[in-house]
């Protein structure tokens, strides 16, 4: 539906346009023919094809709606290959003898069986059976009706040479020569006398193209037997595709000659059959091949196809430069930003200048580089208390923890300024927080490693000495694991005994999911809870195999008083 609507579009476009004519000093345009083949398609049509498409010759098939029937596949392949598929009537009945309703419908099927093998919605131009016609058959035809100059007579001799004799002998520029192509002599004939007319400087093109490119503009109900005029127009020339990088990605414009309209796909389909009329400049968003072909008449007339691969990519998200306590972008030149909690637009300001951003701000910035697509939004928040983040929002609800967490130096930003707030805590990492929060302490000196999976570390040597971790020289560390909410209470659990501080006992548990608690794990959880330093979540739940997240245990060490100090 969508190519037929194309189709429509560009017959509109096609009547409203007028050719232009040949500039003076182009070089002498080559002579034009016009071979036709009426009464097909047949069993020789296919090799007539196959001899055609060696030549680069086009022509014209006035087919008969019952053989276009039969031969379907050999009907779309020739409008395929840029033939004309035009009208000999569905049964090869003398018109002149029927009455309008018959001819009407010898007509009508006839484009019915025409518009089903090419898949179009065409207009075909008619040859009257036994070329027999009144003023009744050109007000029906609803097309220009088609005679033609040279009549071989080919369906009499039924012999090769003499068509061959016979269309070298009449052929002249502007003629339209008649032959059948049910006869394997005329296929034969024809096909040799092509190759000598193209020595002799013809070009073999469609009746469509004859017309226009003699400057004819057919008409309908009007008989044309051959063209005569001087006027010499260039074949359609394959359209021009033209990329510019703008921003969002690239704009596509295409130019074809005038009077000539574009038919283009942007996803690698035969612009021929799925093509959009073109109409105006667009903009890709992502990488494809643009296929078009320009066309005065699809049926008969069309370019060569043009391609263009076109690449368009996301633009990398910006990246922001700290410089004391001003922000400067990389790429600045295409970096636009907001302060307002909005995502930046082509409107936003350029973030061409150092920047200073408050405590309490967010700075929100996207690449809006041409020949991209804009990039992600990056974003960097300057915390309440000062601190440069790119992952934590303000309105995140562990902002306020870990900015007392970063400010008291128990955990840190990467060099990238992300915090990992959904990341978990990993076991190296929590040895390494705890020990922070010792305040440092000279850690005991060993000469052995404590674990086969790492190396000592001071929090290590510190953790192991003072009996904050169990189980240390019992073989593997994995430092890289995730530490558990279990792992954790049992940790700290150690650090608050070798502190020295008064412990709670430890509460009586009322979650639902006591029994996925580790028996090491009992005490030290009973005692976080009556710390206040663990709950259970609003399902009842303590879920102490889940792993921490950086978020959480920022939290957890925001709440503890005065611990920096300790022990
Ligand atoms: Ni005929």
């Amino acid at each position: 539906m969508k190519r037929l609507l194309s189709l429509l579009l560009l017959c509109l476009l096609l009547l409203s346009l007028a050719p232009a004519a040949l500039a003076d000093g182009d070089p002498e345009p080559a002579k034009l023919v016009a071979v036709t083949f009426d009464d097909g398609p047949g069993p020789y049509t296919s090799r007539l094809l196959d001899g055609l498409e060696d030549r680069g010759a086009k022509v014209t098939f006035f087919m008969l709606g019952s053989c276009a029937e039969r031969y379907r596949e050999i009907v779309e392949r020739a409008y395929l290959e840029g033939h004309q598929i035009a009208s000999h009537t569905y049964s090869h009945t003398l018109l002149t003898k029927l009455s309008a309703a018959g001819i009407k419908d010898e007509i009508s099927s006839t484009a019915a069986v025409l518009d089903a093998a090419t898949g179009t919605s065409g207009r075909y131009y008619l040859r009257p059976p036994y070329g027999g016609y009144n003023s009744t058959v050109l007000s029906l035809a609803g097309a220009p009706v088609i005679y033609w100059s040279v009549d071989t007579l080919d369906w009499k001799y039924r012999n090769a040479d003499t068509v061959y004799r016979n269309i070298l002998d009449a052929a002249h520029d502007g003629s339209i020569v008649l032959l059948h192509d049910i006869h394997a002599t005329s296929v034969d004939g024809a096909l040799r006398a092509i190759d000598t007319l193209i020595d002799r400087g013809y070009e073999l093109v469609t009746v469509s193209e004859l017309l226009r490119r003699k400057g004819v503009s057919p008409e309908e109900g009007v008989v044309y037997f051959n063209c005569r005029e001087a006027t010499q127009l260039p074949p359609v020339s394959a359209p021009v595709i033209a990329a510019d990088p703008v921003i969002g990605g690239v704009k596509i414009s295409m130019k074809a000659d005038p009077g000539a309209a574009i038919l283009y796909t942007t996803d690698g389909q035969d612009p021929l059959y799925h093509g959009t009329a073109y109409r105006e400049a667009f903009t890709l968003a992502s990488s494809c091949t643009v296929r078009a072909i320009a066309a005065f008449d699809l049926n008969g007339g069309r370019s060569a196809e043009a391609s263009l691969d076109v690449a368009v990519s996301r633009a990398p998200a910006p990246e922001f430069i700290l410089n004391g306590g001003l922000v400067l972008a990389a790429g600045k030149e295409v970096m636009r930003y907001t302060t307002d909690g909005s995502d930046p637009s082509a409107d936003s300001p350029f973030l061409d200048a150092p920047l200073e951003l408050p405590r309490g701000a967010e700075l929100r910035a996207a690449s809006f580089a041409p020949g991209y697509t804009v990039s992600p939004t990056a974003l960097l928040t300057c915390t309440p208390a000062g601190h440069f983040l790119t992952d934590v929002r303000l309105s995140d609800w562990f902002t306020g923890a870990v900015d007392a967490v970063l400010s008291r130096g128990l955990m840190e930003a990467d060099a990238q300024l992300r915090f990992r707030p959904g990341d978990a805590v990993t076991r190296a990492e929590a040895v390494d927080i705890l020990y922070r929060l010792a305040g440092r302490p000279e850690p005991p000196l060993a000469d052995w490693p404590l674990f086969s999976d790492t190396d000592n570390t001071p929090a290590l040597l510190w953790a192991c000495g003072s009996g904050v971790a169990a189980g240390c020289g019992d073989g593997a560390f994995r430092p890289g694991d995730p530490l558990t909410r279990e792992q954790f209470a049992t940790l700290y659990y150690g650090f608050l005994r070798a502190s020295g501080a008064a412990l709670p006992e430890p509460s009586a548990f009322t979650f639902s999911d006591v029994g996925d608690i580790d028996e090491y794990a009992l005490v030290p959880l009973g005692t976080m809870v009556a710390l206040g330093v663990l709950h259970g979540d609003p399902d009842g739940a303590l879920a102490p195999l889940s792993p921490l997240t950086r978020a959480q245990l920022a939290a957890i060490l925001s709440q503890l008083p005065g611990s920096a100090e300790q022990p």
